[in-house]
């Protein structure tokens, strides 16, 4: 928490940052994987034109390439049927050159996601994804973390949040995010409440937390009246503003002026779930190396 203006202001949680040194680290790694004879190599299936989701395919392919990491990318029409996407993922689950499989969500509504997301080699969901890789979490043997809630976590750690016995409040209940996200919180020792869509008082809870995370999707909807004083705050959301900007699911400028720590969007927690992308692939590498 810093001084300023006679106000107190939280000190910035900065995820651009971190995920830089991360990925020059990664890019070493890489390196290191193919000199032995193992160039890592991560497939992302995007299926439609959803825009958001072409952003963020692209993100995550340009990271890979810097890194020495070997991408596909593989565009299916919005109209394939969930035969077709599942034939894709078991062409790239056979493929030796690929360690890490991703499939972009949302998928269309007429594909069924889980038997996608079931369909692709738990040794290669570096999503995280697969019911096997979940039970792991849930049982405290994690093998793939989901990328973005271990990128929150990796935050955390590098700003040393003492996370033993905090109260640890997660807004968001969401199988990508919000689940994962209490799963980790609750291994690292924090007393952990879920917040969702039908809780009555959120800012009840909210005001509790030591730790707070949102990954609601909806724009500004924390703000700093919700937050205790000195609370580390973790923005999960991005959402496009009328006036095209972004923002998150916590309102910045009240916030900041309570919190002790706090992520900005963008250059928080978004960064961080390429670079944990990036690390989970490595270990896909590395494990097929020890087979
Ligand atoms: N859509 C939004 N976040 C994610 C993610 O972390 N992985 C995948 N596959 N799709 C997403």
């Amino acid at each position: 928490m810093r001084e300023r203006d006679g106000l107190v202001t939280a000190a910035i949680l900065d995820g651009k940052a971190l995920s830089e040194t991360l990925r020059a680290r990664y890019r070493d790694e890489a390196a290191a994987l193919t000199a032995r004879g193992v160039q890592p190599g991560l497939a992302v299936i995007l299926v439609g034109e959803d825009p958001a989701s072409q952003v963020y395919v692209r993100n995550k392919v340009n990271a890979c390439l810097a890194a020495g990491i070997h991408s596909e990318h593989c565009r299916l029409a919005a109209d394939v049927d969930t035969a077709r996407v599942i034939a894709e993922v078991e062409r790239l689950n056979r493929d030796p050159a690929i360690h890490g499989i991703l499939v972009q969500l949302p998928l269309p509504r007429q594909i069924d996601e889980a038997a996608v997301l079931a369909a692709v080699s738990a040794d290669k969901d570096v999503d995280g994804f697969h019911v096997a890789n979940v039970g792991a979490l849930a049982l405290g043997a994690p093998r793939f973390v989901p990328c973005t809630p271990k990128g929150v976590m990796e935050l955390l750690a590098h700003a040393g949040v003492d996370l033993n016995g905090a109260e640890a409040v997660v807004v968001g209940r969401s199988n990508i995010v919000g689940k994962p996200m209490a799963q980790l919180l609750l291994a690292a020792n924090a007393t952990v409440t879920v917040c969702h869509s039908r809780t009555r008082d959120l800012a009840f809870h909210t005001r509790r937390a030591d730790v707070l995370v949102a990954a609601i999707g909806r724009p500004k909807m924390i703000t700093g009246d919700m937050v205790k004083p000195g609370a580390v705050v973790v923005d999960v959301g991005i959402n496009r503003l009328p006036d095209g900007k972004l923002c998150g699911d916590v309102d910045f400028e009240s916030t900041r002026t309570v919190a002790s720590w706090i992520t900005p969007v963008p250059g928080g927690v978004g960064p961080m779930t390429i670079a944990m992308l990036l690390a989970n692939t490595l270990e896909a590498a590395r494990r097929s190396l020890a087979r």
